[in-house]
């Protein structure tokens, strides 16, 4: 009998599957994706899963973290499902500064109050350009991206010689006829080739080798109470597309989840 089972699977209303004991028809469930995972049972499930991995891999292919060496974290999209985590854990790995970049004052405040943010720019009423001047000092020298556009073009602009970009998302771009990555715009990418700033693409479906360990360390950074998981709940599969649309014009805070069934064998 499984404990949680988690899956990489479309929105769709049933998925068959069969347990251990084989008790559900249906094709095996290896065919459909789900495998088992019994080491989450008595951990977080879905906040922590697809984007705490997406930060997690992110952070460690594409970040260059070094700790104990003053290095300055900037992340856009900071109170969604990545970003939300993607700071907690640039701190967790020895960034001595992480500021976020989101859309309400009332995100700015629960990324400094609850996730221990240092500090938080509200894009769409403060000057980006000059809030980061005055909250990173020393310069960015990690950019957790996960919108793209102006607010990456002004962040670009301010970060240090031989720093990195982990090009998580470009969600600012995606109702937009351009390729993926975006192109930057030329001043923007001369800055970043002058400085020798990388910004290689990143898709966390590349790294289904580093999963198991990926969810045994966030599931312990998270017993520990290092890591904190925020959801915003919605109720009812037929309310998954208001959900989603929500989701992409800054509704949720920290991971969007559509409850379909409070019912658990648990
Ligand atoms: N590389 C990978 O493997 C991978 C995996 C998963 C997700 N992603 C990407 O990661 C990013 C975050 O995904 P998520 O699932 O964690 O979503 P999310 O951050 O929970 O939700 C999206 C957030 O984006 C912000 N946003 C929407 N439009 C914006 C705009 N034009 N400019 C600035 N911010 C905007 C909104 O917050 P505000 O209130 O702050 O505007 C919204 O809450 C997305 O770009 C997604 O495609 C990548």
């Amino acid at each position: 009998m499984w404990d949680v089972a988690s899956a990489w699977l479309d929105e769709q209303c049933h998925v068959c599957a069969q347990d251990s004991n084989q008790r559900n028809t249906g094709p095996p469930a290896a065919e459909c994706g789900v495998r088992e995972l019994n080491h989450l049972a008595t951990g977080p499930a879905p906040g922590i899963g697809m984007p705490g991995l997406t930060s997690l891999i992110g952070i460690q292919e594409k970040g260059h973290i070094t700790a104990g060496s003053n290095q300055t974290m900037v992340v856009s999209g900071a109170a969604g499902a990545c970003g939300s985590l993607a700071g907690q854990i640039g701190h967790i790995m020895g960034c001595s500064r992480v500021v976020g970049i989101c859309g309400t004052h009332e995100k700015c405040l629960f990324l400094t109050s609850e996730l221990g943010f240092d500090a938080a720019i509200n894009y769409k009423k403060e000057n980006v350009a000059e809030q980061l001047r005055e909250l990173c000092p020393a310069g960015v020298d990690v950019y957790f991206d996960n919108v793209g556009g102006d607010i990456s073009d002004t962040v670009i602009s301010q970060m240090n010689q031989s720093s990195h970009i982990i090009l998580c998302g470009q969600i600012s771009q995606y109702n937009k006829d351009v390729p993926y990555p975006p192109p930057l715009p030329p001043a923007v990418e001369a800055i970043r080739k002058e400085r020798n700033i990388t910004r290689e693409r990143f898709l966390v479906l590349n790294y289904k080798d580093k999963f198991e360990s990926g969810i045994l360390q966030l599931s312990q950074w998270f017993k520990e109470g290092k890591l904190k998981i925020k959801e915003t709940m919605i109720n009812g599969l037929e309310n998954m597309g208001a959900a989603f649309q929500s989701m992409m014009t800054g509704g949720n805070t920290g991971k969007q989840i559509v409850c379909i069934s409070e019912e658990t064998s648990l």
